[in-house]
């Protein structure tokens, strides 16, 4: 299979590619490696010998192949993906963005979760396949096998989202915000006489002087956080929020059929993990220890993690699970709302199993 790959060399690019040389994906396809800026340039060390860099513009050289992975962003999805399909492709596209991810001809991969759903749409020639929302994906790995069981009535997630999300700008933005509030105050903190409150002054000063660099998120985020992500929509919900409900059930192939997502998305200090505290309310009253058995067994990347301090604050941080596939739920309880009320958080890092991790897998169903 020719494969051809456009944003290779971005973000989430660069983290597909590592997982790609990770799991021997290479050896599996005929790469052909895509640029915007550098046509006829050496492409990624992946560990076998591949062609100089093509165009990306190129409809003719995109032609040739049988799929195309993009992680290029929504402006060049926009831009090709039209004229591609109209001059007549009819390759398997797999792509990052958000574009087409609501289109009735695209299915949103999660095969974890949906495998179900992309074998049947590549039987009925489906050819598009787009990778979700980072938040909705992370939250279906941690709480599939209460999906897969059809106990959920409703979810209401709480989001604390990490800077990655925002993009590699805003990564770098949070370390110079953090970076500028410490020195701002470092020879108060070096004196051990110093007074809190005067150091509280200062920083609160600093956050909130226009030296303070705000450029990528428009507002301090160290030391803060921002309760608004994405674009604002008339329902009063931020197109972030939005996501969780379309996603999910265009995710589970229930769309016409939906379960109810919503809550409040949150932007915090944190670099590439998101995490969610979850209120669910179940169709009726399961014991613990099934709910438990239920969500570790859904697949291999989920991790029950004890209800206790000491295994929340180990287990359960973006500190402890950044850069791994790992998606560990804790802080499982029934709530005092009732016994169908079920409290959940969960941690997944936003560039894996957020990003990269569906697309590779979604290849890897294609040459099965
Ligand atoms: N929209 C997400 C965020 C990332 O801003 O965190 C992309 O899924």
């Amino acid at each position: 299979m020719r494969v051809g790959f456009v944003g290779w060399r971005g973000m989430v690019g660069s983290v597909l590619m590592e997982r790609m040389v990770a799991e021997n994906d290479f050896a599996l396809i005929e790469p052909i490696f895509f640029t915007t800026s550098n046509v006829g340039g050496t492409g990624p060390a992946i560990g076998k010998d591949i062609p100089t860099l093509k165009d990306a513009n190129s409809i003719d050289d995109l032609k040739a192949m049988d799929a195309i992975i993009s992680c290029q962003g929504g402006d060049y999805t926009n831009a090709i993906f039209p004229s591609l399909r109209a001059a007549g492709w009819d390759g398997y596209w797999i792509d990052a963005a958000s574009s087409l991810r609501m289109k009735d001809d695209a299915i949103i991969v999660l095969d974890p979760v949906n495998l179900g759903v992309i074998k049947d749409g590549l039987s009925k020639g489906v050819k598009n396949f787009i990778g979700g929302n980072c938040t909705v994906s992370l939250m279906l790995m941690a709480l599939g096998g209460l999906y897969r069981e059809g106990l959920v009535d409703w979810v209401s997630s709480m989001t604390y989202q990490a800077a990655s999300g925002a993009g590699a700008q805003n990564m770098r933005e949070l370390i110079s915000q953090m970076g500028s509030i410490h020195a701002s105050v470092k020879p108060l903190l070096d004196n051990p006489a110093s007074a809190i409150l005067d150091i509280d002054r200062q920083v609160a000063a600093s956050m909130r002087s226009d030296a303070f660099p705000t450029d990528n998120f428009g507002a301090p985020l160290a030391g803060s956080l921002l309760p608004y992500i994405d674009k604002q929509l008339d329902s009063g919900q931020s197109k972030e929020e939005w996501k969780g409900q379309a996603e999910t059930n265009k995710i589970l192939g229930r769309s016409a059929n939906p379960l109810a997502v919503d809550g409040l998305c949150v932007r915090i200090g944190a670099m590439r993990c998101h995490s969610q505290a979850l209120t669910i309310k179940l169709n009726r009253d399961v014991p613990l220890a099934d709910i438990e058995q239920i969500l570790a067994s859904a697949n291999d990347w989920v991790k029950v993690v004890p209800n206790s301090r000491e295994a929340s604050l180990k287990e359960l941080t973006p500190t402890a699970v950044t850069g791994t596939l790992s998606v560990p739920v804790g802080r499982l309880r029934k709530m005092n709302m009732g016994p169908e009320y079920l409290s959940a958080f969960t941690v997944g890092d936003q560039l894996l199993w957020g990003a990269a991790e569906p697309l590779r897998r979604m290849l890897r169903v294609l040459l099965d």
